[in-house]
């Protein structure tokens, strides 16, 4: 979603704040904006469309100064106008800023700064901020009072940076991520380390309810009561160099094909939490499951592994749908949280929901210095590197290895997990992508395919439709076999595609008699199985692996299969339309 960087130091800061606004757009946004501070006067250039199409018009990186604020936008409040699109300046012009999140009170206080004479230009929930930081400077003539009066009036999540007309940065945060970044000739601030990396890797992680001033004279850290903050300087790690396409066309296909050294990886990082995490699984009293989008999918597989490998019952519920479910946890009870990023809005209210009845968590995550993390009593790391692509791929699969993990090691290693092993099948899956490019570009013109797989192939059926969407625009349904004659069959016509998610397990001959079945009304049929047969127009072939690791290796020419067909049909496969890699807002 939005993007934050700041700049304050010796060089000049417009190019180095769009270079940086660059590296983040994999969040997603609709406009991009930057403000400098230059001969005593702040100087604002702003757009609608991607990082470089919004500076070849408006110059952003040619505004002078060596102090700045930038900013991507991805619209809540307000459409995507120019107008609309951050910095925000105050009325007065003397201060301008970047926000992320959402201010719930912003219309009382819009009245109150209107009717004390600030105008208004946008119709952003952002814009009262700036005014606001404007009315208590006015009033106290220091900054820091100004921004701790300003604090403790917002109401909502927010992190925002601000530009003061005596070139001073100041920016504050709760519950959305800001990082400063410690550099040899300067200071940054961000929402994301990615922002600054390649200028440093010392960091400082603001805690919740802090902010911090930064000006010539160096950098100073305080808590929403006034109280200054001292933080060591963390290294980030090298990984965030990765973060790079390398000699991949796209991140999505860079991230795909990264699977076979992610998975062996996962939660390496974290072994001694994994124990504990088993442990704490063991003894609950009531065991939940939660995320959005793909990670909820990984948890629907979560419900079949624990059950049959385990013994064990635990129910997924989707994180946005948690708040719906009152009276659901209890003391004992916990709460296993699934996030790539850990900033998804809608996991961390319903990690909240549970801890206040007195659930713990545990989180599987990413982003180890994520808002989750910091939520969880247990956090154990997915260990990928960073997914840079909005549609998740490698960390579905780090995901699932988690709980696979977790699922063998209660049972007394009853699955024999060998993740060599799963690692080597998936290399096979992605030596040779020229039969899915040849689906791919079957897929060109269709307008709706259906994935349909059974027991626990149903999770991966869904989680393969959610990727085609996503990446294709094209309608894609997943489905349970043994739902297609209670309604679907009607669908099924000869301008239809399904794939059937039909690995040599105990589902399969049901699943074949399904593809049969859907044969039999015209439609095409894209067998995902080792075994062939005659009934698939198109046969991807995976390796025969152990039965319980199917879903972990059969989901993967399904990423490919998006991937490729998204070129087909020249949409960008890395940052699809209206989408965002971190949905921090609910
Ligand atoms: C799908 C996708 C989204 C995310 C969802 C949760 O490809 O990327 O559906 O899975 O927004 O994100 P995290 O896992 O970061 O909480």
């Amino acid at each position: 979603m939005c993007s934050i960087i700041a700049y304050l130091g010796l060089s000049p800061a417009a190019p180095i704040i769009v270079k940086g606004l660059k590296r983040m757009e994999y969040r997603g946004y609709d406009s991009v904006g930057v403000a400098t501070f230059s001969n005593n006067q702040i100087l604002v250039r702003k757009g609608v469309g991607k990082v470089l199409e919004v500076n070849k018009i408006a110059k952003l990186d040619e505004l002078s100064g060596t102090v700045g604020i930038g900013h991507t936008r991805w619209a809540t409040h307000g459409g995507v106008t120019e107008t609309n699109a951050h910095p925000h300046p105050s009325s007065a012009g003397e201060i301008a800023i970047v926000h992320n999140g959402i201010i719930q009170n912003h219309e009382e206080l819009k009245k109150e700064l209107q009717q004390k004479g600030y105008m208004f230009k946008s119709q952003t929930d952002s814009e009262v901020i700036s005014n606001l930081l404007q009315y208590h400077y006015d009033k106290v003539k220091e900054i820091k009072k100004a921004v701790l009066a300003t604090v403790s009036e917002l109401k909502g999540d927010y992190a925002f940076a601000a530009v003061f007309e005596d070139g001073t940065l100041a920016a504050a945060r709760l519950h959305e991520p800001l990082i400063i970044g410690i550099g040899k000739d300067g200071y940054f601030i961000s929402s994301d380390v990615l922002g600054f990396v390649e200028h440093t890797d010392e960091v400082i992680y603001l805690d919740n309810k802090e902010f911090v001033i930064i000006n010539n004279s160096g950098i100073k850290v305080f808590d929403f009561d006034a109280k200054p903050v001292q933080h060591k300087i963390t290294k980030v790690s090298k990984e965030f160099a990765d973060a790079y396409k390398g000699d991949y066309a796209h991140f999505t296909l860079k991230e795909i094909s990264e699977q076979p050294a992610t998975i062996p990886n996962a939660s390496n990082s974290t072994r001694l939490e994994l124990d504990l995490a088993t442990d704490f699984v063991k003894h609950a009293k009531t065991l939940y499951i939660t995320g959005s989008g793909t990670s909820y999918n990984a948890a629907l597989i979560a419900k079949f592994l624990f059950s049959k490998y385990a013994k064990i019952k635990i129910e997924p519920i989707i994180s946005s749908e948690v708040q719906f479910s009152p009276n659901m946890f209890e003391q004992q009870s916990i709460l296993i949280a699934l996030s790539q990023s850990g900033e998804s809005a809608d996991v961390l209210e319903a990690v909240k929901i549970a801890k206040d009845a007195g659930a713990k968590i545990i989180s599987i995550v990413n982003m180890m210095t994520s808002s989750l993390v910091h939520l969880s009593s247990i956090s154990i790391g997915l260990n990928c590197g960073p997914e840079i692509g909005v549609a998740a791929t490698k960390s579905f699969t780090s995901q699932l290895t988690v709980l696979y993990k977790i699922v063998d090691k209660i049972c007394g290693n009853c699955i024999g997990l060998d993740l060599n092993k799963v690692s080597e099948s998936i290399t096979k899956i992605l030596s040779d992508h020229s039969g899915i490019q040849e689906i791919a570009r079957k897929l060109k013109d269709i307008s709706d395919i259906y994935v349909l797989g059974r027991g626990i192939h149903y999770p991966i059926a869904s989680e393969a439709s959610l990727k085609l969407k996503e990446l294709t625009y094209i309608h894609a349904e997943g489905l349970p076999g043994g739902e297609l004659k209670h309604g679907p069959l009607a669908l099924m016509d000869s301008n239809t595609y399904v794939i059937m998610i039909n690995p040599n397990d105990s589902t399969y001959s049901d699943t074949l008699t399904s593809a049969q079945e859907i044969k039999a009304r015209g439609a095409k049929i894209i067998g995902i199985s080792d075994k062939p047969s005659d009934v698939y127009d198109y046969w991807v072939e995976i390796p025969q692996v152990d039965e319980s690791v199917y879903p972990i290796i059969e989901i993967v020419p399904v990423q490919l299969l998006a991937y490729y067909a998204a070129l087909e049909k020249d949409t960008d496969p890395d940052y699809p339309r209206n989408l965002a890699k971190s949905v921090t807002v609910k």
